[in-house]
């Protein structure tokens, strides 16, 4: 079947299309083709005919968002919401991806699906309005909530924290702010097993089981314990400087957005209903990291 993706030079995007293209006729248009922030991009998608759509581009510098934050809506909300309406016109699945962020953070305990938002910052408004928008279109949708994505190709916490190793002998991390590390990779071989498993007439089967899911690395970490993973993995590498991590308060980073405190995924509904489920952070990262010392990716070695 023919399927598009949008941001597939992004994070889940890279990992994305090649998994796909190897059952698929794989569309992903660039965003100087196809840019979601313009007038014309339901169109645009609609031209481009597909049986099923991934939207897995977003703004996703959360601290630019607070900057401007119409310029993320753009984007989050009035692209996806786009993007939905033409899946709409064609009757064409969409997945879509959204964020943990769309939480407070101060549940408590891992968030569900059907948990109340609260989004704490522009970045988690404007997803959260996608969300609505998805929602609003009337695709039959997926609509697939991740978190703390990484991987080695683009920036993402993890790769900072590399890049951050190589130069210094302590790294700082905060151990008040926890959530689901997810490879962008595994995340990926998760939706092109979702999308697989829809089969070639992708309608009818997503119609059954299409909603809202959490779908994120398993288990949960503070920013301290996964700058410790990495550390841990990478330490006794040649070009690697940082022994240590120390713990510090989120309010003692400046950043331009606040994070939220705890948003870890409950991730058993897409469990249950899809037969989806990550790895364990843990065992991912150490995947992850594992490949950079193979290929000597991300400058590790
Ligand atoms: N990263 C995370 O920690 C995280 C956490 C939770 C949820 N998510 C969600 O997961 C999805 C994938 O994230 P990611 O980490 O793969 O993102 P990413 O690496 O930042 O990539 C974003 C992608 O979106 C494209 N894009 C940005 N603005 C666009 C526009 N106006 N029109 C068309 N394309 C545009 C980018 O194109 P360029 O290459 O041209 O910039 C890129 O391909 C997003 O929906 C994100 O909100 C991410």
């Amino acid at each position: 079947m023919r399927v598009v993706v949008l941001g597939g030079t992004g994070q889940v995007g890279l990992a994305l299309v090649p998994l796909l293209r190897q059952e698929n006729e794989v569309v992903a248009p660039s965003r100087a083709d196809l840019d979601l922030a313009q007038p014309g991009a339901q169109a645009r998608v609609e031209r481009l005919a597909p049986d099923l759509v991934v939207n897995a581009a977003a703004w996703t510098d959360v601290d630019a968002a607070e900057r401007d934050e119409p310029g993320c809506l753009a984007v989050n909300a009035a692209g996806a919401g786009a993007v939905a309406r033409a899946c709409a016109r064609l009757d064409a699945p969409l997945v879509h991806l959204s964020t943990d962020f769309v939480f407070s953070g101060e549940l408590g305990r891992p968030y569900r699906e059907d948990d109340a938002t609260g989004p704490v910052n522009a970045y988690g408004r404007a997803k959260l309005a996608g969300e609505r928008e998805v929602e609003r279109a009337g695709a039959t949708a997926f609509l697939l909530r991740t978190s703390w994505v990484y991987s080695l190709g683009r920036p993402s916490f993890v790769s900072r924290m590399i890049e951050r190793a190589r130069h210094a002998e302590e790294l700082v991390a905060p151990d008040d702010q926890v959530g689901s590390p997810t490879s962008a990779s595994a995340l990926a071989e998760a939706i092109a097993a979702l999308v697989r498993s829809l089969g070639p007439n992708p309608r009818a089967r997503a119609a059954r089981s299409a909603g809202l899911y959490h779908l994120a690395g398993r288990g949960a970490a503070s920013r301290y314990e996964l700058t410790c993973a990495i550390v841990e993995v990478l330490g006794a590498r040649p070009g690697i400087r940082a022994t240590r991590v120390r713990a510090a308060p989120a309010t003692s980073f400046v950043t331009g957005a606040v994070r939220p405190r705890a948003t870890a995924l409950d991730c058993s509904r897409a469990e249950r209903a899809l037969g989806l489920l990550l790895p364990p952070w843990r065992s991912a990262l150490d995947q992850v990291l594992a490949g950079a010392r193979s290929s000597g990716h991300s400058g590790v070695a």
